[in-house]
């Protein structure tokens, strides 16, 4: 399995990444450049993080090269709609300190307030003017989907949704699949609530892996990116380590089989929080 899977726009997505959500902005920059020196390539952030200067501090103090990684922002609720989400991407950018991001995603449709086509629009005008690479949404479901590639002709490279044992979304990971877009798992551990699943625990024990090693590895072999977060080096490093072993296709399927269908997230459908 490479390292990085090609989008469907030409760019290269880095299977593994950090996930920077919840993390505070003074403790970001410090997380953010030792997962770096650590190996991660890509780093996935969010307005509504609060941590986006932290983010662009991390960048800058580690020991790699600007142009080796990817980085990824959103554009939160509150700023959808044309205008606003083209000065949001703007305020990203220097709060981060970059010239251009590698990847920018509508964090949530909101279905309800319905300016996710309009945004949509602004994220293509932005990849015009090299603000940013990459464009893809989060929690988008297929009709959400359709509408911003119906309208616009253009496609996202990444639909970032809730997965982890317990929530496999195999429905929506087809339906990303045939648009050729790439599944992204947030939420990656699922609250670490699969940890001590009978079928995670013999697994981890057969294969002398732990339980994040073994759920991250799973993700990594449904196809999809995973951005785990972590504080912890050693939790970073052992994160990482899940590019280094194999599943079989009959542990794949054990820790499908886990599936609940129990959010840890909200509902696309519903959510619209500002
Ligand atoms: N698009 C969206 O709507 C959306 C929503 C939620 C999240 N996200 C993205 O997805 C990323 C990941 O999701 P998440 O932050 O909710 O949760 P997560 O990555 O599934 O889990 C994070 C938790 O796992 C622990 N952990 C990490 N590695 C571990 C290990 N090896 N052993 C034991 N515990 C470990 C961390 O604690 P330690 O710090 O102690 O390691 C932390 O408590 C976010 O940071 C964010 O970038 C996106």
């Amino acid at each position: 399995m490479k390292n990085a899977i090609k989008l469907n726009d030409g760019h290269s997505l880095p299977r593994l990444g950090l996930g920077v959500w919840q993390i505070p902005n003074d403790d970001t920059a410090g997380v953010v450049s030792t997962a770096i020196n650590a190996g991660y390539r890509l780093i996935d952030g969010a307005f509504i993080y609060g941590n986006e200067e932290g983010m662009g501090k991390g960048i800058v103090q580690s020991d790699v090269a600007r142009d080796a990684l990817f980085v990824t922002s959103k554009v939160w609720n509150s700023e959808q709609g044309y205008d606003k989400a083209r000065r949001a991407i703007e305020d990203s950018l220097k709060r981060i300190g970059l010239e251009y991001l590698n990847m920018c995603l509508i964090h949530w449709p909101c279905p309800v307030k319905d300016q996710y086509v309009d945004t949509w629009k602004a994220l293509i005008a932005a990849q015009k003017d090299g603000q940013i690479r990459s464009i893809g949404v989060s929690n988008f479901n297929p009709d959400h989907l359709d509408r911003i590639i119906g309208e616009t002709g253009v496609s996202p490279v990444v639909n970032q949704i809730e997965v982890n044992p317990r929530l496999i979304q195999e429905k929506m990971r087809a339906e990303n699949k045939s648009r050729n877009i790439v599944t992204q798992s947030w939420t990656p551990m699922g609250q670490l609530a699969s940890f001590g699943a009978p079928a995670i625990v013999d697994i981890c024990n057969r294969l002398e892996r732990t339980p994040a090693q073994v759920i991250l590895r799973w993700h990594l072999q449904l196809g999809a990116s995973v951005i785990p977060r972590s504080t912890e080096v050693a939790h970073l490093t052992e994160n990482l380590a899940a590019a280094d072993f194999e599943l079989s296709d009959k542990d794949m399927a054990a820790i499908s089989a886990l599936d609940e269908g129990q959010r840890c997230g909200p509902d696309p459908v519903a959510f619209e929080d500002e």
